[in-house]
């Protein structure tokens, strides 16, 4: 991969590359038409990655699906798709992490000790594989986004960081690969999410900038959803992930809610 990377950059291409996990599915789809319209090659990668997930996560039941990644990359007009085994990525001797400080503090870096620092790490990797001018990642995870942006500029990495805005099923469930685990009920009860996201921006249109009330409203309605419990629900600003008392220009409503087994996070950019 790394010397397909330097003969594309010597022929003065632009390299557009989009990490996955895979599983995929519109969400990502969505990235990679986007990557494609970026760069005259685009890479994609595959690769569930064990140093992201805690010792109690699902990194085992994972869901993974080879085949039908690489018929949808192939539609999805990917020139290269990047599937690494974990010897590759961590052979024996492997002990060197990324650590970024403050944007990993809130959110989901309390209740998922470790994971930022084994996105970062991965991705820095990835990154030094693949040699993209131009890396783009969704927003439905947020705070991943603002890791990497920060990642990129501390370390002087030199590479354009694109955020893709959340695509969603027709109910307003944000895409993920997780929502495979979710029964019929817990399917119906995951969109009790969406619901407080439109609860309060439609409170903020109608004037409302106090964070506590805002939060008070979003939380009531997940809680009158019985299978639902919440992790956290909070209003950050975009570029710290710090809690703002009031609603400003770049305020973030970001929730991780579990429904059953099953972790689900979701966000709105408010206002
Ligand atoms: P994964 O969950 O497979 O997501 C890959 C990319 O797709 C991420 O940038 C994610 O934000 C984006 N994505 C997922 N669901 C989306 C949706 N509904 N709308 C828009 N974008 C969506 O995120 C990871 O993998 C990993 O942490 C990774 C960055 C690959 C590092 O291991």
């Amino acid at each position: 991969m790394q010397a397909y990377s330097e003969r594309v950059r010597v022929r003065g291409k632009t390299i557009s590359f989009v990490p996955t996990m895979g599983y995929l599915h519109d969400g990502h789809f969505r990235l990679l038409e986007q990557g494609r319209e970026r760069g005259d090659v685009l890479v994609m990668s595959i690769f569930v990655n064990p140093s992201q997930f805690g010792p109690k996560e699902d990194y085992a039941r994972y869901p993974r699906d080879m085949r039908r990644d690489l018929g949808y990359a192939r539609r999805a007009g990917v020139d290269v798709v990047f599937a690494p085994t974990k010897e590759e990525m961590y052979p024996e001797g492997f002990q060197t992490s990324i650590t970024v400080e403050e944007v990993t503090k809130t959110l989901c870096g309390p209740f998922r000790p470790g994971h930022f620092q084994g996105v970062a790490t991965v991705v820095a990797k990835l990154f030094n594989i693949v040699k993209p001018h131009v890396a783009l990642f969704g927003e439905k995870d947020f705070q991943q986004l603002v890791v990497i942006r920060r990642m990129v500029r501390d370390l002087n990495m030199g590479i354009e960081i694109v955020g893709v805005p959340t695509v969603r099923e027709k109910d307003g469930l944000a895409m993920s690969s997780r929502n495979k685990y979710l029964n019929r009920e817990e399917r119906k009860a995951a969109l009790c999410l969406y619901r407080s996201l439109m609860k309060a921006k439609k409170l903020v249109r109608s004037g409302e900038r106090d964070s506590k009330a805002i939060l008070r409203e979003a939380r009531r309605i997940i809680k009158a959803e019985p299978l639902a419990k919440i992790e956290y629900v909070s209003l950050m600003d975009q570029e710290t992930m710090k809690d703002v008392k009031n609603i400003g220009r770049k305020a973030l409503l970001a929730m991780a809610v579990r429904i059953g087994r099953t972790r689900l996070i979701d966000n709105f950019r408010l206002p």
